[in-house]
């Protein structure tokens, strides 16, 4: 009778052990938080498509924010649920220095200034067409007139107190002019995490809920967003917003895109991070209320795959739940 030579449950054999093994660590300081806000006062509206996640208004934001802090989530993203009348077809609101999306990074740099806040830029939230970008007469997207918008846009949010600009609109060039811009105004500290890698995928749906764009798109986002089918096209991505000068970069949605972090983190030094998206977040919990999955077991899991992927880290609707698990 021949043993194994070598028996790898050895090392998995009782719990002590699993943790002087294990390769990857997930901890609350890899989370960011998105929050959704929304116009008026003492506001907690839950979104129909996201159980569990609600819309807040700008008073509310503190609350969140001593949350995250006491939880030791070291950061917050923001996406503002623009009310229609001042959503226009070139997406002024972006630019005006009062919009909900500067009332909240005030909000929440007010009360807790050492919370990292990560503030979106794209036309979509602001557009009456529901799209990123400007708009042609013959629908399509222009490219390089939407570049001087964002400019104003990211600015507009720098101004306001934001730490991290998440350019998510995929316009061609739009990194390296939003760094000129900010250098140019003296917000030298200021990050980008350009959503690099970012696709044109069904898992959105829920989040155009959330921000009350669904009702507004016409047509889809395939010219600018990529195509699901494309790996080696996400390397070009990256490294022309590495050569831009973003600080960091992003895979969105994340886990059917595993395999394209794994290949990121092969090829580049850059801190790559994950959107487990808001059809993500919903799948999720729908497998849990239909009592399938444990949620506590499936977030964690989830998280960790980004992190043994590649991740530096995520952004995740189940922040709070998981920085609570591991605190
Ligand atoms: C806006 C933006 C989107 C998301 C983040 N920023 C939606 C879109 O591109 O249509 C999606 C996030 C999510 O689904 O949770 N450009």
């Amino acid at each position: 009778m021949t043993y194994p030579a070598t028996r790898l449950r050895r090392t998995r054999s009782a719990p002590w052990s699993r943790a002087l093994h294990a390769e990857t660590i997930l901890r609350p300081s890899d989370l960011i938080w998105p929050l959704f806000v929304t116009e008026g006062r003492g506001v907690v509206e839950p979104i129909r498509t996201m159980p569990g996640v609600n819309r807040l208004s700008v008073d509310k934001l503190a609350e969140a924010a001593a949350q995250a802090v006491s939880l030791g989530i070291p950061c917050i993203a923001l996406f503002p649920n623009t009310q229609a009348d001042r959503r226009s077809e070139d997406g002024a609101e972006a630019l005006n220095p009062d919009n909900l999306m500067c009332q909240a990074i005030k909000a929440l740099k007010n009360a807790q200034p050492g919370l990292g806040v990560l503030t979106d830029v794209a036309l979509d939230p602001y557009t009456s067409h529901g799209h990123d970008g400007l708009l042609a007469e013959d629908g399509r997207i222009l490219n390089d007139a939407t570049i001087e918008v964002l400019i104003g846009q990211s600015l507009n949010q720098a101004r306001a107190g934001a730490d991290i600009i998440a350019p998510s609109d995929m316009m061609d060039g739009r990194v390296g002019a939003i760094r000129d811009g900010l250098e140019g105004e003296g917000f030298d500290l200021v990050q980008i995490m350009a959503y690099s890698a970012k696709y044109a995928s069904a898992f959105y749906g829920p989040f155009r809920d959330a921000v009350g764009s669904s009702g507004h798109l016409k047509g889809d986002k395939k010219t600018y967003q990529m195509d699901p089918a494309n790996a080696r096209e996400a390397l070009r991505e990256v490294e022309l917003d590495i050569l831009e000068g973003a600080d960091s970069v992003m895979v969105k949605p994340g886990m059917p895109y595993l395999d394209i972090i794994r290949s990121l983190r092969d090829a580049f030094d850059v801190p790559i991070f994950a959107y487990q998206v808001s059809g993500e977040y919903a799948m999720l919990e729908a497998a849990v209320a239909a009592g399938v999955l444990d949620r506590d077991r499936a977030v964690l899991e989830t998280l960790t795959a980004f992190k043994r992927a590649g991740c530096s880290g995520v952004l995740t609707y189940h922040a709070p739940l998981a920085a609570r698990l591991l605190g």
